[in-house]
């Protein structure tokens, strides 16, 4: 058993599931966890040094975010894959002076970058190394956030449970999650430049870990309908990220931050990637249109409440 967490028994088993595909069902979830810890663990320097740009880029989906969770001071909450500290920081000045937040991250060194960036936030920050599917503590949390991690969980359905066992009866989740990929040029910009020079790039399947996994309209929202939470809500959020940076320097920061890009551009050889980078700078010139970054983007917030 990989987790912890994991107590599902046969009476949870739908009976029409054969025990080949049980099998294979769990070897997909143990290898994609285990795909997902190396794949954040060799992420988390780079996350290190563009956390700055990160926390800029994203500011307007911890405001949405916040809005919807509404902490409140001596709160205590989670945050769930925490990375770098977002949203944790900003949940910390709303619980303040008393409250707390305990963030929580598969990966040391992603929580460790967060607290040495909170400064004086963080004697409210409590960093716990922790899977989603397998939480430490039981029943004590006001609250939970959880911003674009849920899509990256090995287990979805035992991380969601996990998640709703930690929280005091009745506490609220919010989990931010992309939405449609066709409204989120940030990762559909690379990702057509990258197929116009390695056409045969491999395409996500729906249910892998993945950025859109939980783009569709009420997927995730029905996953936590059969996890045992309750007021499911999903919020589509449209908003713009604005950052003040040029095309080139947007560049810098996406190879920067992903392990699997900046792997394709040192592939490509260096008048390749030259190459990859103007056709880049091409496809994202109309969202720089004063030479400063103004991006849309669409967050799906989806809210739930533990059961009283
Ligand atoms: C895209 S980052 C998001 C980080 C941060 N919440 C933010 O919005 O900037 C995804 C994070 O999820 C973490 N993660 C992936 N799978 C996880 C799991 N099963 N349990 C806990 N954390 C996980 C990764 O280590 C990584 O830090």
């Amino acid at each position: 058993m990989l987790f912890a967490g994991d107590d599902r028994t046969e009476a949870t088993i739908p009976p029409q599931v054969s025990p080949e595909s049980l099998a294979q069902a769990y070897v997909r979830r143990v290898t994609h966890a285990l795909e997902q810890r190396d794949r954040w663990r060799r992420a988390a320097p780079r996350w290190r040094i563009h956390q700055e740009f990160v926390r800029a880029l994203t500011a307007p989906v911890s405001e949405a975010l916040l809005a919807a969770a509404k902490p409140a001071p001596g709160e205590t909450w989670l945050d769930v894959a925490a990375g770098v500290g977002d949203p944790a920081v900003s949940v910390v000045d709303r619980v303040a002076p008393s409250g707390r937040v305990v963030m929580t991250d598969l990966v040391p060194d992603m929580l460790r970058a967060g607290r040495d960036k909170a400064g004086d936030r963080s004697g409210g920050l409590l960093p716990v190394a922790a899977a989603a599917e397998a939480l430490p503590v039981k029943s004590v949390f006001d609250g939970v956030t959880c911003r674009f991690g849920a899509m990256f969980f090995g287990d979805p359905p035992v991380a969601l449970s996990e998640i709703r066992g930690a929280l005091a009866p009745g506490g609220r989740v919010v989990f931010a999650v992309w939405g449609d990929r066709e409204q989120n040029p940030y990762f559909t910009e690379i990702d057509g430049a990258l197929r116009d020079v390695i056409p045969d790039l491999p395409v996500h399947e729906p249910d892998e870990p993945h950025v859109f996994r939980y783009s569709p309209s009420g997927k995730l929202s029905a996953l936590m309908e059969t996890t045992g939470w309750v007021d499911v809500d999903e919020l589509e959020t449209p908003l713009t990220m604005s950052v003040p940076i040029s095309a080139g320097e947007l560049w810098d920061h996406t190879v920067g931050l992903s392990v699997e890009v900046a792997g394709m551009v040192e592939e490509l050889g260096a008048d390749r990637a030259v190459e990859l980078k103007s056709i880049f700078e091409r496809r994202v010139a109309r969202y720089f249109p004063d030479g400063t970054m103004r991006m849309p983007a669409v967050v799906r917030l989806v809210l739930g409440r533990a059961p009283n």
